[in-house]
């Protein structure tokens, strides 16, 4: 394989709050699997991220905290980082869009692109909250989004649609702050000319290899360029954020979007930095030809990840641009979306507490939301955890290790003749084996795939284990049973290089039991693994690699969110559609009350004497007794369906159906009759349609 610099990249989480395990599923186990498998492969590979500590999200929180948004970044900054340490997620260099060095960062770009003639000044027309003398910013407004009429869809972007939004389109807007409804107000900003760099986003996506991105992601685009790209404001009226560097800007900030993708950026100017040579930056960022640029990211963030910062960084020039933007879908808890505000989630953190971090890796690797949103389910988690690891991973290098301690006093015994089962356990253990199957997959991003091959290579090490049974060959055939467990110890090491990626904690576990170096640098991809450890080599002190996880503890877990679950809204029960003609086919008709009478022995009924004009006098049974007095209805015109055919009733021929307000099922109790409006004189008979 040609030795590559991999520049990788996870959106940058605002600085607002604990990362769930949504977000982990999205944009930084994806990303990290892949980094850890391209340094094994050798690649130069640099993973960068930091916090989004910008825009209306921070200044949200601070309002409703009543802190500044200085306070709010600087609360989450550090539990962000540590937290994604805790899971393994091994950025090597985090950073902060705080950041002096970010600011300089965004300002040089976003004046770049000015002097260039792509920006234009407008006059907007803005969203303004009259209750709090202020303008407010897009997500400071919700509505109905005017694309798929979602009723909670934020001004800035649609959750549902991922459309951008402008909040001047929204309908029924209403300001977060006041829940007032602003009104509209005039003030300038900087608009980023995307329609002028559609050509150039278009011919760069429909270059060939572009062929093997996300359906998802270009589908997405295609439908933007379809509509075609508008202008789109790239300042805002907030006093938190980067300032506008353009003279009669003062007291305007760049829009969030605009500079969080250049964090990337930015967090690599720290980096290098940091090691001492400050131009370092470019050998990533600047190198088109030998530098592939991977972004993880959720499908929420697809419009600013492959249209907009692509656009930014075109016009630009110099930088490199997106070999591949594999946007996920979205992991669900238990089939409901995750909800900060109702705490309605698993934060990393406090699974972290409780658990360790690879079991929940491995299994959100095997239930990746690649290609469609997919579930987080806490007992489908528990026992992934107890058959596929602790039974299936754990038992084979348990059972290999404790074996070559017990009978080859912990050296690993020499291999002799090969059987056929030993021989089909070397073809995994080749180097076209195990290590090009999930290295492919990992290589293209389908990690749910590699996890799978990994699942069966360790079904595979299993029954080879108990079907060479060297519990028995060790009294009937003492070469053999070397044999075997020098290939299982082979096996393990495959095992351990292969789930590397996934489950670094373990994988460095095995190597330590195995008594080889804890380095991954030590452990190349891709390599011929039956040839690894020396005939007898001496194995390290060999403990339980994935404890069995009990039912209290997941109760333990689940209670943290399961009350925060909110019920979803039912469905209202749907009738069958009826054609017009049907509907035309009902006689409904102004009637008037001439008397009204309890039938005996009935709880419900009321017999109603009706004056419907040219169709004569009728009889009703109507079930409305109690909610009226039967002599207060005389003299009130109600409507009927007057071609019902007759039935009886209690023994009284009904002879057609007053219309009122039902509830419970079937329509059981009526609440009320449907009265005609008593201004408007309409005489007895009048047809209704
Ligand atoms: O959606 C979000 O959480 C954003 N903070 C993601 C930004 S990704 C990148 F632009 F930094
Ligand atoms: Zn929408």
């Amino acid at each position: 394989m040609k030795k590559k610099k991999v520049l990788v990249t996870s959106a940058l989480p605002y600085a607002n709050g604990p990362i769930h395990l949504g977000h982990l599923a999205g944009a930084y186990l994806p990303a990290d699997i892949f980094v850890r498998f391209c340094r094994l492969c050798g690649h130069d590979v640099l993973y960068v991220g930091g916090t989004d500590e910008h825009g209306v999200p921070i200044t949200i929180s601070a309002d409703r905290q009543g802190i500044t948004p200085q306070q709010v970044v600087d609360k989450w900054y550090p539990h962000i980082r540590d937290t994604f340490e805790r899971a393994g997620i091994s950025f090597d260099h985090f950073s902060r869009t705080s950041l002096p060095i970010h600011h300089q960062t965004s300002q040089d770009i976003f004046l770049r692109l000015h002097e260039q003639g792509l920006m234009t000044a407008r006059t907007q027309r803005q969203l303004y909250d009259e209750q709090l003398e202020r303008f407010l910013p897009d997500r400071y407004v919700e509505g109905t989004c005017n694309f798929c009429g979602y009723d909670q869809c934020s001004g800035d972007q649609c959750e549902k649609c991922g459309k951008p939004i402008d909040p001047l389109e929204l309908k029924t807007p209403r300001s977060k702050l006041s829940g007032s409804t602003p009104v509209v107000r005039e003030t300038e900003h900087l608009y980023l000319k995307l329609d002028k760099l559609q050509p150039r986003l278009e011919k760069w996506l429909s270059k060939p290899d572009k062929k093997y991105w996300k359906e998802n992601v270009l589908n997405f685009c295609r439908g933007m360029f379809k509509d075609g790209l508008k202008e789109r404001a790239v300042t805002r009226d907030l006093s938190w954020g980067i300032p506008v560097p353009l003279p009669g800007y003062e007291g305007k900030v760049l829009y969030v979007w605009f500079d969080a993708t250049i964090g990337y950026i930015s967090s690599t100017r720290e980096w290098a930095e940091q090691q001492g040579d400050p131009e370092l930056w470019k050998k990533y960022w600047w190198d088109q030809k030998n530098t592939r640029l991977v972004h993880f990211i959720g499908k929420d963030n697809i419009f600013f990840h492959v249209l907009m910062f692509p656009a930014t960084l075109m016009a630009y020039g110099h930088y490199v641009l997106p070999e591949n933007v594999p946007a996920n879908e979205y992991l669900n808890l238990e089939g409901l979306k995750f909800s900060t505000s109702r705490n309605f989630a698993v934060w990393l953190h406090d699974y972290l507490d409780r658990f360790e971090p690879d079991p929940l890796r491995y299994y959100l690797c095997s239930n990746m939301p690649e290609n469609r949103d997919t579930d987080f389910n806490i007992r489908e988690f528990q026992a992934h955890n107890n058959n596929e690891l602790a039974d299936t991973v754990g038992n084979f290098i348990n059972r290999t290790l404790t074996f070559i301690n017990r009978y080859f006093d912990g050296k690993v015994p020499a291999r002799s003749t090969l059987g056929e089962l030993d021989r089909k356990m070397m073809v995994w253990l080749s180097k076209e084996g195990i290590s090009d199957d999930v290295g492919m997959f990992f290589d293209t991003f389908r990690f749910r795939a590699a996890a799978n091959v990994f699942g069966e290579f360790s079904r595979f090490c299993n029954k080879y284990f108990n079907d060479k049974a060297p519990w028995k060959s060790r009294k009937s055939d003492l070469a053999d049973c070397a044999t075997t467990l020098n290939i299982c110890a082979h096996a393990a090491y495959a095992m351990s290089v292969a789930m590397f990626p996934i489950m670094p904690f373990s994988a460095v576990k095995i190597w330590k039991q195995l008594g080889l170096s804890e380095k991954w640098e030590d452990h190349p991809w891709s390599q011929d693994y039956s040839a690894k450890i020396p005939e007898g080599h001496k194995i390290g002190p060999v403990e339980v690699l994935f404890p069995k996880i009990d039912d209290e503890a997941i109760a333990d877990q689940e209670a943290t969110y399961k009350d925060n679950q909110q019920p979803q809204k039912e469905e209202p029960a749907k009738t069958p559609e009826i054609a017009f003609d049907d509907f035309l086919k009902l006689d409904i008709r102004v009637a008037l009350v001439k008397d009204a009478q309890e039938v005996p022995k009935s709880k419900k009924l009321l017999k109603l004497t009706l004056d419907v004009g040219e169709l004569g006098e009728r009889t009703v049974c109507a079930g409305i007794k109690g909610q009226y007095a039967p002599e207060a209805l005389v003299g009130r015109k109600v409507l009927m369906v007057a071609n019902l055919a007759p039935r009886k009733v209690m023994g009284i021929e009904s002879q057609g159906m007053v219309l009122a307000a039902v509830a419970g099922e079937g329509g059981s109790e009526a609440l009320g009759l449907t009265t005609v409006d008593p201004e408007r004189d309409l005489p007895p008979g009048t047809r209704i349609s």
